[in-house]
């Protein structure tokens, strides 16, 4: 086990670079197994450094060909080179220019960081330490300078050479079938942002008119023969660009902006400055390849990416710690352009059971950290829910608790004072002390303390006094490295509210958008004049990341559900009954009747809501999840128990539901083409989980239904819903649509990754040898993070009863895969791994066999740094 020799990095330690770069002049000659990279970074001190420290750059896996300073050759003698690092001790005491060559083998990188060839096209992927697998370099976010790249390719190879930047220059190497472009970017930038593409590609693009009126080139690269996919991924940057310019002032600022989709990236999509690089997942659409899903996603990381070019890029980070500050806040914007875009209420929560489903459970276990963690040993790492999506919640709370206008205000005065900087976290919120003139110092600990809050909330109702009193208090579980916690500032949205609506809100507690601000371990507030008594609203539009507890009974809860102006409440109150009935059959409890009564307010609610907001319907009458489930139990977990109890509640759900099932199924039928937008989405996504609970009473109807659906699909949402459907009905009709899709698609990955995902969480015994058999399909590879992330993720994530087997067979599937991907891929691997952080919840003998696998694991000698540090902490 090689382990404790890992460096620790910390957030206290942060020193300022000790040399400044003025600019970097790069010269890049691609070729698949030998491309040649020529940089000259323009030197000086940095006077904040330690004035005789030696010239000490990064590099990783690097070949060095030469060093010359001010162009002439430095002897070997006289400096210090390893893959990881060139350090150079002596040099003039003044502005000079080093000139370093290095060499690179692009197809041979399967880690797919710096530069690496993905199904023939040359592109590279930095952040976060990346640069340095290019040339030696000061790969640090906080040294940020402007770029001139020169990068040459075969001409049929890659007849489209794309840089960051403006295009300055073209034009063919004589006497050579080689080709050049120079690209100049004007705007300083860490390494990290820094990105070239070469390839045979194929693009759709339009000018966009800025709100100045400047002119920019948009386009979308995609591989050839793809074009006319890349229509929808356009249209979602030109809205995006629209957007940010009509709600954060914010215009695009390059003559031109790119996009190019690569078939093997480790992530979604990276903001590389005017040339974002997507997992082509998140470009490529048709309605006969993507679901609604799919596109809704697309939307959202385009819309992503390209806030990053102000949030992130031109402000960036001045250490990753402070990650969080672009992550966090870009997501937030996603966020709000999506809901903007579509259903405010439907987007949200969406986000919200993502948070829960993801952010919750690393909250709760061996990987916890803060949102802006004191340390890490690998960064990669650190690219979690929590950074990403518990970070957006914290900038929401920040305008719940400042108001909109302060909002605003301080997001201009951030843009404004920092521009151009790589900032901290202190930098952003004192952007919104001095707009809100408030004291931000307490709810900065939220950026500090790990673990999700407790908040259990007492109602009382006085009728002679006409009062009613919320008590709360606030609880924070340890997490690894916190033993202890501080109370934290708690914006509580609420309202009280009964069958005639909301009550109005007199308590002086409570501000004028019906919030309170619990800032200690607990309080109470007391409001006036009500008039009866009131059903508490708490965490309307969940104001904050945070687990509730309030006794509410069912007939409070459907009272929620019928009459809160809420719709996140509404939808929660649904939740909440569910949750607990599933809790109480987990137990051994029959609740059939009070399921049964349950399902009848369902269906008096599908009545009403169905035909004016399908989209919100189909998520109250989705039940919660087994990750759900698994948080309000905590422990000793008996995944087989959570599963059968999910599966008898959805067949009551059904049966009571019956009568309308069928006719709302096929009122619901597609008339007309297919657009992606949230409405017609909306009917789809009610039609399809009728359809799965007409198969969940009835197998044979269903599997009717489906085969038809089927059929007669004319979109992929159709047609992978009903398919769907089917894989939970074990039988031939089930094999026979598995056949049938896998031949249609054999050359469509992204389509066949629906299709391996979907096998992969069967719940059946025999998943292990479906899952075997995957991955000897021609189109499963184990280098391609998609499709490994399709069989495997999917399996490790979303299959409880059989990656948690009793036997620890699922495991030991998980661990061995990992065992053999840690030597191509670390990067996916312990991403893969983090599937193992909820092993302590489980019963008995599932325990002692996860720990064996992570153990064994842990064995593995030269184990990467990535996945070293998941096994690590996930069995500390
Ligand atoms: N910065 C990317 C984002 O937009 C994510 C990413 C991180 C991509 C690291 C690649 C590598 O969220
Ligand atoms: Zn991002």
């Amino acid at each position: 086990m090689k382990t404790d020799t890992t460096p620790i990095v910390r957030l206290e330690d942060y020193r300022p670079s000790d040399f400044h770069i003025e600019k970097v002049h790069l010269d890049i000659s691609l070729h698949p197994t030998e491309t040649r990279v020529i940089s000259t970074i323009t030197l000086l001190r940095n006077p904040a450094g330690n004035p005789s420290a030696p010239l000490a750059l990064d590099g990783d896996e690097l070949v060095l060909k030469s060093v010359k300073i001010e162009g002439e050759e430095v002897s070997p003698s006289d400096y210090e080179a390893t893959p990881q690092s060139l350090v150079i001790r002596k040099f003039p005491e003044r502005v000079f220019d080093l000139t370093i060559e290095t060499a690179l083998n692009p197809t041979a990188n399967t880690k797919l960081m710096g530069l690496y060839r993905s199904n023939g096209i040359y592109c590279t992927q930095c952040e976060a330490e990346g640069f340095r697998r290019i040339t030696y370099f000061l790969d640090r976010p906080d040294v940020m300078t402007v770029y001139t790249t020169r990068l040459e390719a075969d001409r049929n190879d890659a007849p489209v050479l794309l840089g960051n930047g403006n295009p300055n220059e073209r034009g063919d190497v004589p006497d050579s079938n080689r080709h050049y472009a120079i690209w100049h970017d004007p705007f300083p930038k860490p390494a990290y942002l820094f990105a070239v593409v070469g390839g045979n590609l194929d693009h759709v693009g339009k000018t966009f008119k800025t709100m100045s009126g400047r002119d920019v080139d948009i386009a979308v690269y995609v591989e050839k023969g793809k074009g006319d996919r890349a229509d929808y991924a356009l249209d979602a940057l030109e809205r995006s660009m629209r957007w940010d310019e009509q709600t954060f002032g914010r215009e695009y600022d390059l003559e031109v902006f790119n996009v190019v989709a690569v078939s093997d990236f480790n992530m979604g999509a990276m903001e590389n400055k005017g040339l974002n690089i997507f997992n082509d997942k998140y470009v490529l659409a048709s309605s006969e390849t993507a679901t609604d899903g799919d596109y809704a996603g697309i939307e959202s990381v385009i819309a992503h990416e390209y806030f990053h070019n102000w949030t992130g890029n031109r402000i960036t980070c001045r250490d990753w710690f402070q990650l969080c500050l672009k992550e966090g806040l870009t997501v937030f914007r996603d966020q709000e352009f999506s809901a903007d875009e579509r259903s405010r209420p439907v987007c949200r929560i969406s986000d919200i059971k993502t948070l829960r489903a993801r952010q919750f459970p690393e909250d709760a276990g061996p990987l916890a950290h803060p949102v802006r963690p004191p340390q890490y040993s690998e960064i990669n790492n650190f690219y979690t829910a929590t950074v990403y999506e518990k970070g957006a919640e914290l900038v929401r709370m920040l305008k719940t608790l400042i108001g909109a206008d302060a909002f605003r205000k301080g997001m201009d005065i951030y843009f404004d004072s920092c521009d151009g900087t790589a900032a901290t976290m202190e930098d952003f919120l004192g952007a919104f002390e001095q707009s809100s003139g408030k004291d931000l110092s307490h709810f900065a600990k939220w950026y500090g303390q790990a673990g999700t809050p407790h908040i259990t909330v007492k109602g009382h109702y006085d009728a002679t006094a006409k009062t009613y009193k919320l008590d709360f208090t606030q609880v924070t579980q340890p997490t690894p490295g916190q033993p202890s916690k501080e109370p934290l500032v708690i914006p509580v949205s609420l309202g009280l509210v009964t069958s005639k609506g909301d009550l109005p809100l007199d308590c002086s507690s409570v501000n004028e958008n019906g919030v309170f601000v619990l800032d200690k371990a607990s309080d109470s507030i007391v409001f006036s004049n009500v008039s009866e008594e009131p059903v508490p609203s708490v965490f309307r539009n969940f104001s904050a990341p945070v687990k509730v507890s309030l006794e509410l009974d069912s007939k409070d809860l459907l009272t929620l559900l019928v009459h809160d102006s809420d719709p996140f409440n509404r939808w929660q109150a649904a939740q909440t009954i569910a949750t607990r009935l599933l809790v109480r059959m987990v137990n051994g409890e029959d609740c059939k009747a009070e399921i049964e009564a349950f399902a009848s307010s369902l269906l008096e609610f599908t009545n009403e809501t169905a035909a004016s907001d399908p989209a919100f319907t189909a998520l109250v009458l989705t039940m919660p999840g087994e990750s759900d489930i698994i948080q309000e139990i905590g422990s000793d977990i008996d995944p087989d128990a959570i599963f059968k109890s999910r599966t008898i509640l959805k067949r009551i759900l059904s049966s009571v539901l019956s009568p309308v099932l069928v006719p709302l199924y096929n009122s619901l039928a597609n008339t007309g083409p297919y657009s992606p937008d949230a409405a017609s989405a909306g009917k789809r996504s009610l039609r399809n989980l009728l359809l799965d609970l007409i198969a969940c009473n009835n197998s044979a109807e269903g599997e009717k239904l489906a085969q038809a659906q089927i059929q007669s699909a004319t979109n992929m949402t159709e047609h992978f819903a009903a398919l769907s459907v089917l894989s939970h009905i074990p039988g031939n009709a089930r094999e026979n649509a598995f056949t049938e899709f896998g031949k249609r698609y054999s050359n469509e990955p992204l389509v066949l990754d629906k299709w391996f995902a979907l096998q992969a969480v069967i719940p059946e015994e025999s998943v292990l040898g479906r899952i075997e058999r995957l991955t000897q399909n021609p189109a499963y590879a184990i280098s391609n993070p998609n499709r490994v992330r399709a069989v495997y993720g999917a399996f490790a994530m979303s299959n409880l009863t059989q990656f948690n087997r009793a036997d620890g067979k699922g495991y030991d599937l998980l661990a061995d895969l990992a065992i053999k991907l840690d030597k191509i891929n670390p990067q996916i691997t312990a991403r893969l791994l983090t599937a193992f952080g909820s092993w302590r919840r489980m019963n008995g003998v599932r325990q002692a066999h996860a720990e064996a696998a992570l153990k064994r694991i842990a064995a593995q000698p030269d184990l990467s740094r990535d996945t070293s540090d998941i096994v690590q902490r996930s069995l500390a």
